[in-house]
């Protein structure tokens, strides 16, 4: 009797190390089999009273031993379908649900105005020529006629670099005529777009930073005539067909003769705004025929050749166009304030 009890409890301890159940139904089936008020091992124990006095511990123990292996086989079923579900809803991927948005960036006005600026040139036959920010003194000014004693090379216009008087940031990008001129020979025909600095106070009106567009044309017989013309026709397809020029009489070291260009006013069409400050004209550049002092400076045969040059400034033109009242505005990277801008201009 008592030997044949010991083996069923030893196979009701088998039976539920082998079982495996999956589903939750099914789990809770072993519950009550194994574990449940009415347990199949419970009877087992009862049966403790028949059993020979001297084998009454180890049996006792037997059965103590599969209410463990049954609880412990329990948690090990409970703990897989946990898991199982956790795996489910990770990979449960809804195909229907709609995408995340992707914040798509714009063009900064800066650069709309640039770019535009650009490809009208480019249509002309100008190639681009980019430069170095950090310049050095022969190419920013000497090179371009500019005297020692001339205020620009001042410390309160220029940002020198630390411990230098031979190296600065440029303060125009009349530098990068130099740097053409000296390694190349005519006939050069290039506009060079980049940023410049100079040692101002910042205000609404005014930044250390900004940018310009240098144009410079050097080839035999070029003349003040090919420059007015060239300016017009870059006028006329940046700011509209009725758009007049007017040049005035000025002064740059490096070119002569100089002007300054406006064009009449593309907001009141010359009537008189405040953008123009009824005068009719916006100021947009300066310009001139290259000094041939200039030309000698980087090895250009002044008798052989001549040339004009310009030189705008690009925000400026953003924030005649686009309306800013603040030029800070276009140095302070607040998405709201840049995604107002359109590409097309
Ligand atoms: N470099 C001048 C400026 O920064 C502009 C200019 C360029 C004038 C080329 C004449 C010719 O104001």
């Amino acid at each position: 009797m008592s030997v044949e009890i010991f083996g069923k409890v030893n196979q009701i301890i088998e039976e539920i190390k082998t079982a495996s159940p999956k589903a939750k139904e099914e789990i809770e089936q072993f519950r009550i089999k194994y574990l449940g008020s009415k347990n199949v091992l419970k009877p087992l124990m009862g049966e403790i009273r028949n059993i020979a006095n001297e084998q009454k511990k180890d049996y006792g123990q037997l059965v103590n031993q599969a209410k463990q292996v049954a609880e412990a086989k329990f948690q090990q079923l409970k703990d897989a379908l946990e898991s199982a579900a956790e795996d489910a809803s990770a990979h449960n991927i809804d195909l229907t649900a709609p995408g995340e948005p992707i914040e798509l960036g714009s063009r900064h006005p800066n650069s709309i105005v640039m770019n535009r600026i650009i490809e009208i040139f480019q249509r002309m036959g100008f190639a681009v020529a980019e430069e170095r920010e950090i310049e050095d003194d022969w190419h920013n000014f000497t090179a371009m006629n500019t005297p020692e004693d001339h205020p620009a090379r001042d410390m309160q216009d220029t940002y020198y670099l630390k411990d230098s008087t031979e190296m600065l940031l440029r303060t125009h990008t009349s530098s990068v005529q130099a740097r053409v001129m000296t390694t190349t020979q005519p006939p050069i025909r290039i506009i060079a777009p980049g940023r410049v600095y100079r040692n101002e106070t910042i205000s609404a009106r005014a930044h250390c930073q900004f940018h310009q567009v240098e144009g410079l044309y050097i080839d035999e017989g070029v003349s003040f005539a090919d420059l007015k013309q060239t300016l017009l026709h870059f006028s006329k397809e940046m700011y509209g067909p009725n758009t007049r020029i007017r040049l005035r009489p000025s002064y740059f070291p490096f070119t002569e003769p100089s002007a300054e260009m406006d064009i009449s006013c593309f907001v009141c069409d010359s009537k008189g705004c405040n953008i123009c400050k009824y005068t009719g004209w916006v100021e947009i550049l300066g310009c001139g025929m290259v000094d041939p002092q200039v030309l000698e400076n980087c090895g250009i045969d002044s008798k052989k050749y001549s040339g004009y040059a310009f030189g705008m400034g690009i925000e400026r033109q953003a924030i005649l166009k686009y309306k800013i009242n603040d030029i800070r505005l276009l140095f302070e990277n607040d998405v709201r304030f840049l995604k107002q801008f359109s590409s097309t201009l």
